[in-house]
């Protein structure tokens, strides 16, 4: 596996750079008065529209293409009919399937102008996770990616949600490892050449407890503040990583010159 693992690579690229192309495309749609059912059906066209499938329609009977996740949603918002106000805050997930293989990518966006607190908690968010995966390489631990992000975020004041963590992804949508975005230097494994997995850190504004509503899967924040995510899917080389979900029109965080 670890020997030959370039040609996986080179499919996770093909895949991953799908998913980013597809929060590119949804970009410009996303502003006050549209509904999360639209922003769910353009990136359902978009992804059929390029010969692939979406991995989050129909799992576990989750009814959408995407995850749309706004202010104090967690993760795994439903879209829905629902209409985005100016001020408000959205992550949107989108997981591609091409030729077998899944690409995992989420980003915030910001609906019409938002609160300085809003930016900060975005911002922290995107460069939490930059900053974990740019020390990734054969060698260091999973645990070192929690603990990097974890010291990273609560310098800044907000806090980790231990109720979701990053995935091992490749063929598989979610297999192991776990990668926790939180935790300390050395814990879980190693990481080795070839290894495939997503940094997905959740960050609240306030305490990190979630609770999940009543349709069985939309993740709020307990105490109903803010909370922002982003995703990439990446791998492991012998002296670094590689990510396979870049934009490629360098729409890294918000605010995006669309
Ligand atoms: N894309 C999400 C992740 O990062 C998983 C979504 S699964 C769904 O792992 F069923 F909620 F859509
Ligand atoms: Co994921
Ligand atoms: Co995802």
């Amino acid at each position: 596996m670890s020997s030959n693992y370039k040609e996986s690579f080179e499919q996770m690229k093909i895949a991953g750079s799908l998913a980013a192309k597809t929060l590119d495309e949804v970009t410009s749609y996303v502003v006050p008065g549209v509904t999360t059912n639209k922003l769910d059906k353009i990136c359902y066209e978009y992804i059929k529209d390029n010969g692939a499938y979406s991995a989050p329609l129909f799992y576990r009977g989750f009814p959408k293409t995407c995850c749309t996740s706004t202010n104090h949603v967690v993760c795994h918002g439903i879209p829905s009919d629902k209409y985005l106000n100016e001020g408000d805050i959205i992550n949107i997930d989108v997981t591609t399937i091409v030729n077998g293989w899944h690409g995992d990518t989420s980003r915030m966006f910001f609906v019409g102008d938002v609160s300085v607190k809003s930016k900060n908690l975005v911002a922290t968010t995107y460069e939490s996770m930059m900053n974990a995966i740019s020390i990734i390489k054969s060698g260091i631990s999973t645990g070192d990616i929690g603990e990097n992000i974890q010291t990273y975020v609560e310098k800044k004041g907000f806090s980790v949600v231990r109720d979701f963590s990053g995935h091992g992804i490749g063929k598989i949508f979610h297999e192991p490892p776990n990668i926790l975005h939180y935790g300390n230097k050395g814990e879980g494994i190693k990481l080795t050449p070839g290894m495939m997995f997503t940094v997905e850190p959740m960050i609240n504004e306030g305490t990190y407890n979630t609770k999940i509503l009543k349709d069985g899967w939309t993740a709020v924040t307990k105490d109903k503040s803010l909370s922002a995510q982003f995703e990439h899917t990446i791998g492991v080389t012998e002296n670094g990583y590689e990510i396979f979900t870049q934009s490629q029109k360098k729409f890294y965080q918000p605010p995006y010159q669309t």
